[in-house]
């Protein structure tokens, strides 16, 4: 997710830092092969100037990423993280709570929006290339921060995606199990892992 989304925001026009992972070269290559303004940096490089901050690793990796990351206080920290267990099977939180709920007591000084895990890595470039088309897949997003919801929906927007703001970060304890569902028919069924979804309002 994290290197998807990191080249086509390089691609979109946004400063990248790639950071976080086992070998320095692949985040190397991903900078160099984003073709904009991308670099490879350390969670704490990443963290320090940006306006926002992807959270994308697995549920087992996060106390050590934002370790790493050192300080986050007033950063808008954007979490495509889902609580998956071991095998990647099951939330390991949900109902009455959320991956993104207990990320934010994690960080309490930084300001967290839920975005991105609703949709499998694998569409994210067909999204982007069919960005300019009038209609447009949507992505649900939440959190408890009007100005860093801001900065999500412009980042949702620069992917080729229509933000919809499903509201407080609580609402994540309904988007987590949506992204399962979303999985599920990503990878379960005979379409292909390319799936996006579309919410349509009727009468009005
Ligand atoms: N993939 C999807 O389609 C999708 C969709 C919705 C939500 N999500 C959620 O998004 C999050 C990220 O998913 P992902 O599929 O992008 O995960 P991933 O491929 O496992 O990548 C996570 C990053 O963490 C790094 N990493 C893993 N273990 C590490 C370690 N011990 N030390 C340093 N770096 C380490 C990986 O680098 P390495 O190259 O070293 O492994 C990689 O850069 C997860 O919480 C997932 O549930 C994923």
């Amino acid at each position: 997710m994290g290197g998807k989304l990191g080249t086509i925001w390089a691609r979109a026009g946004h400063e990248v830092v790639f950071s976080y992972a086992r070998s320095e070269q692949k985040l190397k290559k991903l900078a160099r092969e984003a073709q904009g303004s991308a670099r490879a940096g350390t969670p704490s490089e990443a963290a320090r100037e940006a306006d926002a901050l992807l959270l994308a690793v697995r549920w087992s990796r996060v106390d050590d990423v934002l370790k790493q990351a050192g300080d986050v206080s007033g950063k808008v920290i954007v979490s495509c993280s889902l609580p998956m267990n071991a095998d990647d099977s099951g939330l390991v939180i949900a109902h009455t709570s959320s991956g993104a709920e207990a990320l934010a007591k994690k960080v309490p000084k930084a300001r967290v929006v839920s975005a991105f895990n609703t949709v499998p890595s694998e569409v994210l470039f067909g999204v982007f290339a069919a960005r300019r088309k009038a209609s447009r897949a949507s992505l649900v997003y939440c959190g408890d921060d009007a100005s860093s919801k801001e900065t999500a929906a412009t980042l949702i927007k620069d992917v080729g995606f229509e933000p919809v703001d499903a509201g407080p970060l609580r609402i994540a304890r309904y988007t987590e199990p949506f992204a399962l569902l979303v999985a599920e028919l990503a990878y379960e069924s005979d379409g292909g892992p390319e799936l996006a979804y579309r919410f349509e309002r009727f009468g009005n």
